[in-house]
């Protein structure tokens, strides 16, 4: 059994309960989008995600202020569950964890390996979370830990920027790209990069099209609640962002893109044969963006010396029987990705137009140019061209028959139901390929 001190010596010190984790090169993803590809391999943390940076941070904090009696309380997703559950290890306090019963075996046995006391109840996170606060309700020194909505949590994920910027030399990359669910990652992300001076730095923050909370909200310009959140990339299932996401899209270039499930389950496959490494679909969802070479239209002024860097951010939903089945059900996948409030279809690797939005009609409509406003509003408008080119300029292949599925998909979602109702018409134009 690792002890606290056996854990730590992976850190450089015991201020934190995280690892400093790799930044690497990734040739195959750098040949594929022709520019320096690094990914932040935060699924090498102890609890197998970037969550215990957060978490950990904020677990701390709790037991410097509140001492060793306190009780940590969850009912949040499982990777929030393990690392609350490996911080209460390290840190020798107790912990609580609520899962629902839906979760698969497999993740409860993860959880009960790091010794927190364990409840499957509810039929879903909201009824577990339900359970969660009426036991805390009768604790004396217990503490609710969320997955995302604490300050604390944004300053101990905004360490991942610390880091890339002494393993990037001091130079700001072209962008970084991440997955978003609660938004805890994505506040921890921009604060980062605003403290170390980097604010001119693009995000670019995925979703998956049934989990769009991010994406709807900033299209609305106010939170949005989705009615229902469905999804293979369970970590990104949630309905309503952090308000503090939305308000730091204000102030920071950030791009907010949903990509198909298929596509974050094929980006899975490829990542696990190219570097021999699983995580699961919320980090398939942004890795897609490369290996669909999306990215290139969103940042089309990427050369051989732009840095891009992917969050690698990990997860523990995931086995090797899941490749197998996101094979059978996701080869090669038709790409339907969704930018504030259009939608792009793309397939192969030849680009060809033939999604343009009505963007006049758009803005008559008064929705949708979210996106475009964001940037604009920028301070520094040079920094963001990339992003009014994929309103303006992204070609790409409509082979309507393969997309058909994907789109009645889209359209069968209820998650984004409010939004395609007042999504301006797109106009279908196949143009044959150069
Ligand atoms: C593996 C993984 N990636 C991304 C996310 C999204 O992070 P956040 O909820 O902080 O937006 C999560 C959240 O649980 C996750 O587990």
């Amino acid at each position: 059994m690792l002890t606290s001190q056996d854990d730590n010596q992976v850190t450089a010190d015991n201020e934190y309960l995280h690892v400093k984790t790799a930044l690497l090169h990734s040739p195959s993803l750098s040949m594929k989008l022709r520019c320096n590809t690094w990914l932040k391999m935060e699924n090498m943390q102890p609890s197998g995600s970037f969550k215990i940076r957060g978490i950990g941070n904020m677990c701390m904090k709790a037991v410097e202020l509140r001492g060793p009696s306190i009780h940590f309380v969850t009912a949040a997703g499982v990777n929030t569950c393990l690392a609350v559950a490996y911080a209460a290890r390290q840190l020798n306090v107790e912990a609580t964890i609520v899962l629902p019963k839906i979760v698969d075996e497999r993740l409860f046995d993860l959880v009960k390996l790091e010794g927190a006391n364990l409840i499957a109840m509810g039929e879903d996170f909201e009824q577990a979370e339900v359970h969660a606060r009426a036991l805390l309700s009768k604790m004396r020194n217990g503490i609710y830990i969320p997955s995302s909505d604490n300050p604390c949590i944004w300053e101990g994920n905004s360490t991942i920027i610390k880091e890339l910027k002494t393993q990037l030399r001091g130079e700001p990359p072209a962008a970084i790209i991440c997955p978003v669910g609660g938004g805890g990652l994505l506040n921890g992300i921009i604060t980062g990069l605003q403290q170390v001076g980097w604010k001119q730095v693009p995000v670019i923050a995925v979703e998956t099209h049934g989990s769009n909370s991010f994406q709807a909200a900033v299209v609305a310009g106010k939170l949005v609640t989705l009615p229902k959140s469905k999804t293979i990339a369970k970590s990104l299932s949630v309905r309503t962002i952090s308000s503090k996401s939305l308000e730091l899209s204000l102030d920071h270039p950030v791009v907010p893109f949903a990509v198909s499930d298929a596509m974050a389950a094929d980006a899975v496959r490829h990542f696990a044969d190219d570097h021999k490494t699983m995580v699961e679909p919320a980090c398939g969802a942004a890795l897609s963006l490369c290996y669909t070479q999306v990215i290139r239209d969103i940042l089309p002024s990427l050369s051989e010396n732009s840095d891009i860097v992917v969050i690698a951010t990990g997860g523990s939903d995931i086995f090797l029987d899941d490749l197998d089945a996101f094979r059978r059900k996701y080869a090669n996948p038709p790409i339907v990705v969704k930018s504030g409030s259009e939608v792009f279809l793309k397939l192969g690797d030849s680009l060809s137009s033939i999604a343009d939005v009505d963007t006049e009609a758009a803005a008559a409509a008064g929705v949708g140019m979210a996106v475009i406003d964001n940037i604009r509003n920028d301070r520094d408008p040079g920094a963001l061209d990339g992003f009014t080119r994929v309103v303006n300029s992204a070609k790409y292949i409509a082979s309507e028959q393969q997309n058909k599925a994907e789109i009645s998909n889209l359209q069968d979602n209820e998650g984004i139901a409010h939004e395609q109702a007042s999504l301006p018409s797109i106009k279908q134009e196949i143009i044959p390929s150069p």
